[in-house]
């Protein structure tokens, strides 16, 4: 890796413990106003204290986002489509000249691999990986999932390999049983989405699962930002990945940081 390339990718997974925690509030791009992130300023803010990364769309980002902030940027490049339509028919959404204009400190792309346009999405991460190899940015490959696509250690093996392979720098998948597995057959570092909202404690258990399982750390959103305490839930996480906290002390973080409405909506 040249420099800029190393200077950017230590700014998402930091050099200090090899480990990242990115909040994820790009699902907009296709969800539209989604649960928690119907006035994106309002929930990114309280956040970012506590994340080492965002990940989100340029939309986002230029009308949310205070520019004096100083927490590195993923900026989504890959879109075109909504939940109303085929998922996996996205391409390239931001110019590489854009990408620059916004000081990002990497760019995520969508693959769907086993998906209709499996091949435009491959080929889209080729053309993103050259752009980002020519400018010094480190290209995140985010291995999406087909609508009959199991979320297995066979299918996300197959997804991560192929994303290092086309060169991504870092890819994001979803865990599942034997995510080890994943993680040894993919010669990049691999981040965890968080998946669909879940009770708190088993999203904690999953991210704990996850850097157990070799994982550099997780690229969450909804189970922080569709909590009833957002921040209690990213520094809950963030114990888990960067201080080594167990479960039960990552809860405890997530419960005293509860305000007295969600304490008595939790009875
Ligand atoms: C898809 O909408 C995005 O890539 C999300 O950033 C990704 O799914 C992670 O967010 P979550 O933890 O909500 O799954």
């Amino acid at each position: 890796m040249d420099w800029g390339m190393k200077n950017r990718f230590a700014r998402i997974v930091k050099s200090e413990d090899g480990r990242a925690v990115m909040l994820a509030v790009d699902h907009g791009y296709f969800l539209g106003p989604t649960g928690g992130l119907e006035e994106p300023r309002k929930t990114i803010e309280p956040l970012l204290p506590y994340a080492d990364s965002v990940m989100l769309t340029r939309g986002v980002l230029r009308t949310s986002v205070d520019p004096n902030s100083s927490v590195p940027v993923v900026l989504r490049v890959s879109g075109g489509t909504s939940i109303l339509q085929d998922l996996s028919n996205e391409d390239i959404t931001v110019s590489i000249e854009d990408v620059l204009r916004l000081n990002v400190s990497a760019m995520a792309l969508s693959i769907f691999v086993g998906s209709e346009h499996e091949r435009e999405t491959l080929v889209s991460l080729s053309k993103l990986v050259d752009e980002g190899e020519r400018y010094g940015i480190p290209v995140l490959a985010v291995t999406a999932v087909g609508k009959d696509m199991a979320r297995d250690a066979r299918y996300l093996s197959l997804a991560c390999r192929i994303a290092a392979e086309l060169g991504a720098h870092i890819v994001k998948t979803y865990y599942c049983e034997e995510f080890g597995k994943v993680v040894e057959s993919c010669p990049v570092p691999v981040i965890v989405a968080g998946g669909k909202k879940i009770p708190e404690l088993d999203a904690l258990r999953l991210a704990a699962n996850a850097i157990q399982g070799g994982a550099v750390g997780v690229d969450m959103g909804r189970n922080i930002f569709q909590s009833d305490s957002p921040v209690g839930m990213i520094r809950a996480v963030r114990a888990i990945v960067h201080e080594k906290a167990s479960v039960e002390q990552a809860a405890r973080i997530y419960e005293s940081t509860k305000g007295p409405k969600a304490r008595r909506a939790a009875g």
